[in-house]
């Protein structure tokens, strides 16, 4: 029974099986099927699932084959949700506005008439069709591949899926199995009509009031923890969504507000507000240079989030190298480590250094006399004797080193691109390795490259069908000019 199911679910059923436009009833009919194929396997109390696949790893497709989304991301916080399904395997379907598409594609130029690293580093393996969505036969297009998708991802301003006519409930009657999946800078609340970027989701959500040095203004971060950080957020839901349609038949929304997933990164920091109240925050540097707290969470500098102190410190070369320097963590159980690496044997009895809570009025000393002596060493000489002893330390990676490191070129966490009009690039590839579904990475696709493919083949357009809808001005900027003219 169990080989049934996996013989009727659509993540194994080719692409091309579903090319075809459906009727509502044979829509229907597929999907009662497969619910009433996991009823009935249910009702055996045998396993959901197929026997275990004796094929190699790796060999075995990949954990989002069959799985179809209409991506109606741009910018960077959908973009990199749906990014991540399509190295996993999803179909991603990239609906851009005729004649510019994705915003990104101009934007950061580096390489004149190539689309910027901005837009391909954040939309490979995707396909791309030129919809004007605002057009009549637009809408129909995108009404059939409401149809044909099981995912719609967007990332608009609030209110703009609504006004281009496609709300959850249009969505919904039309193939109620779609999930339908937002970003948006705000839940609901006071805010939720505002529209958001990286660092505005990085203020409101807490990060930068917690971010730099307590005598000076709050800070961002450089990591993109409010588009990227979101993008992932949004993934793991949609892939929620889709794990519990497979019980329930049916689709719902998922919301990723920005707001939200920067507040999630920062957890520790709400965890430390609380704190505040049974006293000052010890671990914090600022308690050892006896500067009282305020009613709210400092910037904590270097200090470490946890409950093991560290520093970023010198290395040999800072004068001249601005990322000749490591973070340093003064982790408790190799505390005698520390004090031998560093010429200070005596600290590991004293009775003034030898616990933690001895260390802590005194963080500031103590990790002035370890930079001492990592000052005497590069970044990499204080790596390797201190993970002799493991000693937890984090070398400064620049941007330059990290391009260049052979381990992450081994792993494809970075990745050489080839690209017809701009050449070969570096991006960062998928992040997430899984052992049975090995992420490749494709170039990204040029505008609307994909247009008469996707209205033949995903669609199941006739060729004078195709015809028809391009005269109509709804798939090219130019069509729109010559309607409005
Ligand atoms: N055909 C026709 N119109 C299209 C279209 C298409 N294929 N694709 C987009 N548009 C239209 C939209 O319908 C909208 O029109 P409307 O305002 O008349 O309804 C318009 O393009 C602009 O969309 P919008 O999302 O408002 O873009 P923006 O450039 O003004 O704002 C953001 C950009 C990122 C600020 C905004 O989209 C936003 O706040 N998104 C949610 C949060 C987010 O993801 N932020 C991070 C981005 S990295």
């Amino acid at each position: 029974m169990a080989k049934k199911v996996a013989k009727k679910s659509r993540a194994a059923r080719p692409l091309k099986a579903r090319a075809r436009p459906s009727s509502k009833k044979a829509a229907a009919r597929r999907s009662s099927a497969k619910v009433v194929g996991l009823k009935a396997a249910k009702s055996n109390g045998k396993s959901l699932l197929p026997p275990p696949s004796k094929r190699p790893f790796g060999k075995d497709g990949k954990a989002l084959d069959g799985v179809r989304i209409l991506d109606f991301t741009h910018v960077q916080s959908g973009p990199t949700c749906t990014q991540l399904l399509a190295w996993f395997g999803a179909d991603v379907i990239k609906v851009e506005r005729p004649g510019v598409g994705d915003i990104t594609r101009g934007q950061l130029v580096d390489v004149k008439g190539a689309d910027s690293l901005y837009f391909t580093m954040l939309n490979h393996n995707k396909r791309s069709i030129t919809i004007d969505s605002k057009h009549p036969e637009g809408k129909r297009v995108l009404n059939e591949l409401i149809k044909a998708c099981d995912v719609l991802v967007e990332n608009f301003a609030p209110g703009a899926l609504d006004r281009m006519g496609l709300t959850w409930e249009h969505i919904h009657k039309l193939n109620p199995r779609m999930v339908v999946a937002s970003v948006k800078g705000f839940g609901p609340g006071p805010y939720e009509d505002c529209k958001v970027y990286e660092n505005v989701a990085q203020c409101a959500g807490g990060a930068a009031s917690t971010t730099g040095f307590r005598d000076g203004p709050p800070l961002v971060t450089g990591a993109q923890i409010g588009d990227s950080g979101t993008g992932l957020h949004l993934a793991l839901g949609i892939v929620c969504a889709l794990y519990q349609r497979n019980r329930t038949g049916r689709g719902q929304k998922v919301l990723a507000a920005m707001q939200d997933g920067v507040l999630n990164l920062c957890r520790v920091k709400l965890r430390d507000q609380q704190r505040l109240k049974a006293g000052p925050l010890a671990e914090y540097s600022q308690h050892g240079e006896g500067v009282p707290f305020g009613s709210a969470v400092p910037r904590a500098g270097n200090d470490s989030g946890g409950g093991q102190p560290g520093w970023i410190l010198k290395c040999k070369g800072w004068e001249t190298d601005p990322d000749a320097y490591i973070y340093f963590i003064t982790q408790a159980p190799v505390w005698g480590a520390i004090c031998d690496v560093i010429g200070e044997p005596t600290w590991k009895t004293d009775p003034e250094y030898t616990t933690p809570k001895a260390r802590l009025p005194k963080l500031k000393q103590i990790f002035d006399r370890i930079e001492r002596w990592t000052m005497t060493r590069t970044k990499f000489e204080v790596m390797n004797i201190c993970n002799e002893v493991d000693i937890p330390v984090g070398p400064i990676l620049s941007m330059k080193e990290i391009a260049e490191e052979p381990s992450l070129r081994a792993t494809g966490t970075v990745v050489e691109v080839d690209h017809p009009v701009r050449g070969k690039y570096l991006t960062v590839g998928n992040p997430i390795k899984l052992s049975d579904s090995v992420s490749e990475v494709k170039r990204s696709p040029l505008l609307g490259e994909h247009t008469d493919e996707i209205l033949s083949k995903v669609l199941g357009f006739s060729k004078s069908e195709v015809e028809k809808i391009k005269v109509s001005g709804a798939l090219s900027a130019a069509g729109k000019e010559d309607k409005a003219a």
